[in-house]
């Protein structure tokens, strides 16, 4: 579960992004699931907590390569993007737990801004002659969409609509429009297929577009997002709370019990 991973490239994706696209050579591909993450050493070893979750965006076995995305957006991560390829990296992962892959159906894909990372690990691992894939994806303009990798859903040949906050692409206005709208269409069209969801973004995102689905009565998954410190589920430091059968609110590790959870059984507004 600990290994080093020889950084293959580690470099921005669009000048002024912030966001940088990592690859890693080593062990965590041979077993690595989409929706799980890894844990990076972006500092000295002795201090736990310079090592930052990120997510595993691609996953390439016979390579033995994993791809990953981030934003700098602080130290951590600003220490991360000055890693040079050949360098080596202290990895925990592959981590978590992943999505469910859907054999047969619509899976409908719910992106909100750099929460389209890990789902492009889902779009490659879903079997598209089986399943039909849509993709809604929002952000808050185009810079943002096109930096974090929306030619990659037109070279994958992905049925996709995005919105934009500012109105710069798609559809002006948040994802929940977007999935209304989406949903209101699949309905007039009466399609029997059998629709499983995955959400990924932020969680006041997360919050609406499960409580959209949830009223359709459609399954969702949700990726949640924690701080983390150990990242094994050892401090107890990234718990949520959930509503476990029964309906007793139980605290769950978002490292180790996740970072995938069923939307219905996830609590968004309990106390911290
Ligand atoms: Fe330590 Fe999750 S980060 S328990």
């Amino acid at each position: 579960m600990l290994s080093a991973e020889k950084v293959v490239a580690n470099q921005i994706v669009v000048p002024g992004s912030g966001i940088y696209k990592l690859v890693l050579e080593g062990e965590v591909a041979a077993t690595a699931r989409p929706g799980q993450f890894v844990h990076l050493q972006v500092g000295l070893a002795t201090d736990p907590l310079l090592r930052r979750p990120v997510s595993i965006a691609g996953i390439d076995r016979e390579r033995g390569i994993v791809t990953l995305f981030y934003r700098v957006a602080g130290r951590g991560t600003a220490l991360l993007a000055g890693v040079g390829e050949q360098e080596t990296l202290s990895v925990i992962g592959p981590l978590g737990n992943g999505f469910t892959l859907p054999q047969a159906g619509e899976l409908l894909l719910l992106a909100g801004g750099i929460g389209i990372f890990p789902l492009f690990s889902l779009m490659d691992a879903v079997d598209r002659s089986k399943v039909k894939v849509k993709v809604l994806w929002g952000a808050e303009n185009r810079q943002l969409l096109e930096a974090a990798g929306r030619q990659r859903l037109v070279d994958l040949a992905l049925d996709y609509e995005v919105s934009t906050i500012d109105g710069s692409m798609g559809q002006p206005g948040l994802i929940t429009n977007l999935l209304e709208s989406y949903l209101r269409k699949r309905s007039l069209e009466s399609t029997q297929q059998r629709i499983s969801t995955v959400a990924c973004g932020p969680p006041v995102m997360l919050k609406a577009v499960t409580e959209i689905c949830l009223r359709e009565g459609l399954p969702v998954e949700v990726s949640l997002e924690e701080r983390m410190a150990c990242g094994v589920g050892a401090c107890r430091g990234c718990v949520c709370t959930v509503r476990a059968a029964g309906g007793t609110l139980e605290r769950r590790r978002v490292c180790k019990d996740g970072p995938v959870f069923k939307g219905r059984e996830v609590v968004w507004d309990a106390e911290g």
